[in-house]
């Protein structure tokens, strides 16, 4: 077997072991197996560009590549079902039914309602082609890549199932609960505002613009609607039973029913033992089962006759809102919270409750002392949906929102079209301080892992450390102060001492600076080489920095601009991090494309987009994403878009091969 042959057959083992693992839970293979397999696979595709494939079980990682959603319309519009809330509408939708069918026997298929987004997916030859948000209905977002990296999506169908050429399916997108309070316990420590429940967070996810990020996520899919010409059965039930077995993960508990009696008892059976589903559904769909008879019941304006949601009452109970605190993160964003008297929802105990920003506490019109609604909806996190006003204490203060930061009493800020406050003293604020500590010593900033939030803490509060650079001064003594802990004090020193051989792109991350995260580091110490070339940047040249928006360049230009942050700069500088590009990068630059702005588009065999981005950077051109007048020329890989090729076409704009780039590069 050669090596392509080999690539085509790794390939087809990873989907298979892919599946097994993510839809059946029943995999065949352990993890290291699996790694090793893909390992293999990642190495063989680097040597054989020409054999690049965007459904590969490599590309399941996402890529940091920013990319913008294009619209597109769907085949079929998306519609929504019509609601309803007891089974005396139940009944209606029912008779509804057996009248438009004129007394013709019937199926119902039952089955949960997801609480996520919906998402359209279109396969070809066996191949997902293209996933698209729902949109208006008629029209949404290309978000293929980040699909591309829910595990449970098949990329490609095993050839020997008998699927269609052509077929759209549909279902949901959602995020684990158990994903949801990881991501939002993430979004604590790190200071940013958290996600009200699993729906915002898959919506905020699926809208990433990086999909390395959504990869890191952990996104779901369930699958509940197969379109298109050719379908394997008259049954929806059954065609949906085909779609498990070329591999997609279907809607679960679907049931096929007879009776209204059967429908209340599916409802009744779901509305208990969906809590212990791993994700959030709101309802139960009913679905005449037959395409038959689905065509002949048809559509009103809005949503299909032949189907209805029933949504289930979300628990809701009643407590005391005690108080309400307000946490600062690392970035500064203030997080309130209430805290109220316990009390037993869904099988918890609970006493807290996020409320979001000001606006959310506005809204409820919140009074200390307030008898408060407490719901649990699909989320984990419970909600305050309403007060009892009839309930309220005599003299009962109204929540007010502080206007000063409670950790270091400065004036709150709240920028335009936000809703969050956030406290803007981030040199001298405690909490935004040993937030700021955490991020730089964690893995991708200096990796620093000797030491963890509660040693960072403990640090802060006896005064060993104050700021980032302290803990360069940190002896083994310091730690060890009764001679009991020599060996983890040892280690602890080293690590710290490790860290400074981190490169220099990491040590901009590790700052802090706000709204500026790994990839955007990266692209500016490329393009400044030296923190002091960074540091006296001007607006102007921030923005050219690919990559680098209004904000960021406002926020690099605050940081340096105050008095503390240069301080702490120039100790680390002095204590020898690393402050400028390693010598290997930077021997590599060049000036060949000094002053020319240039687009990347299509699929290359040599090197990845990010990298040609990069390439561009280091001989001095410019990436810029629109094609204009004052574009030099166009690096073309296969497939590049044919809009971009009719505007390059029509302004005149050279187009250069892959090869023709490299040559220009390293004559
Ligand atoms: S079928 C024409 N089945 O509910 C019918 N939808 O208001 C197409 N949903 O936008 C939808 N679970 O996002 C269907 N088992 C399920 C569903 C489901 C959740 C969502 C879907 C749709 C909305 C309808």
């Amino acid at each position: 077997m050669n090596e392509q042959e080999r690539i085509t057959q790794l390939r087809s083992q990873l989907h298979d072991h892919n599946h097994r693992y993510y839809v059946l839970n029943s995999p065949t293979i352990g993890d290291e197996e699996f790694d090793m397999l893909m390992h293999e696979l990642q190495d063989l595709e680097q040597h054989h560009p020409e054999m690049y494939d965007a459904n590969s079980p490599t590309q399941r990682v996402g890529s940091d590549l920013n990319q913008e959603f294009q619209q597109v319309k769907h085949q079929y519009p998306m519609l929504s079902l019509a609601n309803t809330y007891n089974q005396q509408d139940v009944r209606e939708f029912y008779e509804r039914v057996r009248s438009g069918l004129q007394g013709a026997e019937f199926e119902i298929c039952c089955e949960m309602k997801y609480d996520g987004l919906s998402i359209s997916l279109i396969y070809e030859n066996g191949q997902l082609v293209r996933a698209v948000t729902r949109g208006d209905g008629v029209q949404g977002d290309d978000v293929t890549q980040n699909v591309r990296t829910i595990r449970t999506i098949p990329l490609v169908l095993d050839a020997e199932k008998n699927f269609p050429k052509h077929f759209e399916i549909r279902g949901e997108v959602l995020l684990p609960f158990s994903e949801f309070d990881r991501l939002n316990e993430q979004r604590m420590n790190e200071g940013e505002p958290l996600f009200a429940n699993p729906r915002n967070a898959a919506s905020g996810t699926l809208k990433q613009q990086n999909s390395r990020i959504v990869a890191e996520r952990g996104l779901d899919a369930y699958l509940y609607y197969l379109l298109g010409d050719e379908q394997p059965c008259d049954g929806h039930y059954e065609n949906l039973q085909q779609a498990a077995e070329w591999g997609f993960q279907i809607s679960q508990g679907m049931k096929k029913v007879k009776t209204l009696q059967e429908v209340y008892d599916f409802i009744d059976y779901w509305d208990e033992a969906r809590h212990h589903l791993p994700v959030a559904t709101d309802g139960i769909v009913l679905k005449v089962n037959s395409l038959r008879q689905q065509r002949a019941l048809g559509y009103t304006a809005k949503s299909p006759r032949w189907a209805i949601a029933y949504k289930f009452k979300a628990e809701r109970v009643s407590t005391r809102l005690e108080s309400v605190s307000f946490q600062v993160g690392r970035t500064g964003a203030i997080t309130p919270v209430a805290n109220m008297e316990p009390v037993l929802l869904a099988g918890t105990v609970v006493k807290r409750a996020s409320l979001y920003n000001e606006d959310a506490i506005r809204q409820l019109d919140l009074h200390i002392g307030d008898e408060v609604y407490v719901e649990k909806g699909g989320e984990i996190i419970p909600k305050i949906v309403g007060v009892n006003i009839d309930e309220r204490p005599i003299v009962a203060m109204p929540v007010q929102f502080p206007r000063r930061c409670p950790e270091c009493n400065t004036p709150l800020v709240r920028y335009e079209g936000e809703a969050v406050h956030y406290c803007p003293n981030d040199a001298g604020c405690p909490s935004q301080i040993k937030g700021r500590i955490e991020q730089f010593i964690s893995r991708k900033a200096m990796n620093i892992d000797s030491l963890g939030p509660e040693t960072v803490e403990a640090y802060f509060n006896h005064g060993l450390i104050h700021d980032i650079a302290d803990l360069y001064r940190i002896t083994v003594q310091d730690i060890n102060g009764d001679g009991s802990r020599t060996k983890s004090a040892t280690r602890i020193v080293q690590s710290i001492e490790a860290s400074k051989e981190v490169p220099f792109e990491r040590v901009v991350f590790a700052l802090g600076i706000r709204f500026i995260g790994e990839t955007s580091a990266k692209m500016l110490a490329r393009s400044f080489h030296d923190m002091d070339t960074l540091a006296s940047a001007t607006k102007e040249q921030l923005l050219e920095v690919d990559g680098i928006g209004d904000v960021m360049a406002q926020s690099i230009i605050d940081y340096f601009a105050n008095e503390t942050n240069r301080r702490i700069v120039q100790r680390l500088k002095d204590y020898g991090l690393q402050m400028s590009l390693a010598d290997d990068v930077l021997a590599s630059r060049t000036d060949r494309l000094a002053g020319q702005v240039i687009v990347i588009s299509g699929v290359f065999t040599h090197h990845s987009r990010d990298e040609y981005k990069q390439l561009i950077e280091m001989h001095g051109g410019k990436n810029s994403s629109s094609i204009s007048k004052n574009t030099s020329f166009i690096l073309a890989g296969e497939n590049m878009g044919p809009s971009k090729l009719e505007k390059a076409q029509k302004l005149g704009v050279r187009i250069i091969s892959e090869d023709e780039f490299l040559e220009m590069i390293n004559p």
